[in-house]
């Protein structure tokens, strides 16, 4: 990964912020090293969670005409760096907040533990790995759904409904999941997050898709937004990221943190712009 912004005089973004000990400091790197690297940089931006929720960040991948998906799902968007910075940003993650159209369409399975970011979990009072949330009102999820192969109490998906759709058709679902009931009519995804924080999970990466995101958007809940552009037109009926109905009003702003260049993707972080400001609350409330 080449580091493009904020400009640096080693534009290597793996290799020169990497550990020592577990990455060369210069010349070629190899895939794995690189890797590694790229995960121990990502571990070391901040993610400050607020008192009453949790930091939330997302990731997408685009094509450079914006599409999200080709025939349907985003695979054919990504590369080796895209996988580098999808495992080195859910590496990060307490929660792996997606939403129900993605998880069904993308095959979601339970999170893995990666074990290069142990250490920072370790400090940081992470768990060991990663917990999946799926946000779904009609609460229609199969129970053959890979997202349930894992039912241990403490590692089984959490599951966010409106109080209204758990009534009607929570069924046996709470067998399979752990439920979080956010909403009387709607979920709220303001009372879900905050019902996250109160469990202990800090850092809630959110993987779209972007119905999802969009919601996150209108609700001013985002703190950081990831996004790698691909070199490719998707051309087809896919969505932006992010997309819904937005409440009047200016739109959030974001600051631009870096830029990561590697095999002509673009990786991109935004920051909430008032969270960044010198002198301003650094909280996400
Ligand atoms: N390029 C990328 O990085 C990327 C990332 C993720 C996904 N994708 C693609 O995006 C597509 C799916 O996106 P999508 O926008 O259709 O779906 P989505 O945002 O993943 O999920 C939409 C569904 O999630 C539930 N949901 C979302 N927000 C909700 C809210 N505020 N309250 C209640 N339920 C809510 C609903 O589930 P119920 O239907 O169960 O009520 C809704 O139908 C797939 O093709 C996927 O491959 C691309």
């Amino acid at each position: 990964m080449i580091q493009l912004f904020p400009s640096t005089d080693d534009k290597r973004a793996d290799s020169s912020t990497a550990d020592p000990n577990t990455s060369p400091g210069s010349g070629a790197v190899d895939q794995h090293d690189e890797a590694t690297g790229v995960m121990l940089r990502v571990a070391r931006e901040s993610r400050e969670p607020g008192p009453h929720r949790p930091w939330v960040y997302t990731n997408m991948i685009v094509a450079a005409d914006g599409a999200t998906t080709v025939d349907g799902l985003s695979g054919e968007l990504g590369g080796d760096g895209d996988r580098m910075m999808f495992r080195a940003l859910r590496a990060q993650a307490d929660i792996i907040l997606v939403g129900a159209g993605t998880a069904r369409a993308e095959g979601y399975r339970p999170p893995q533990r990666y074990e290069v970011a142990q250490e920072f979990r370790l400090d940081r009072g992470q768990r060991a790995r990663p917990r999946l949330a799926l946000v779904t009102r009609s609460l229609d999820l199969d129970a053959g759904l890979a997202i349930f192969e894992d039912d241990a109490p403490e590692t089984r998906p959490l599951i966010i409904s409106s109080q209204r759709s758990w009534t009607e058709r929570g069924g046996d679902l709470s067998e399979r999941a752990e439920p979080i009931v956010a909403g009387d009519e709607d979920v709220d995804l303001g009372d879900a997050l905050g019902q996250l924080k109160q469990r202990g999970f800090d850092r809630v990466l959110c993987e779209g898709g972007p119905s999802l995101n969009g919601r996150l958007v209108a609700a001013d809940l985002i703190d950081e937004w990831n996004l790698t552009i691909a070199p490719l037109l998707a051309g087809g009926e896919s969505t932006r990221a992010a997309v819904g109905p937005m409440p009047g009003g200016p739109p959030p702003g974001m600051r631009l943190d870096r830029v990561w260049l590697r095999e002509e993707y673009l990786f991109c972080r935004w920051i909430r712009r008032d969270r960044s400001r010198p002198g301003e609350s650094t909280t996400s409330d």
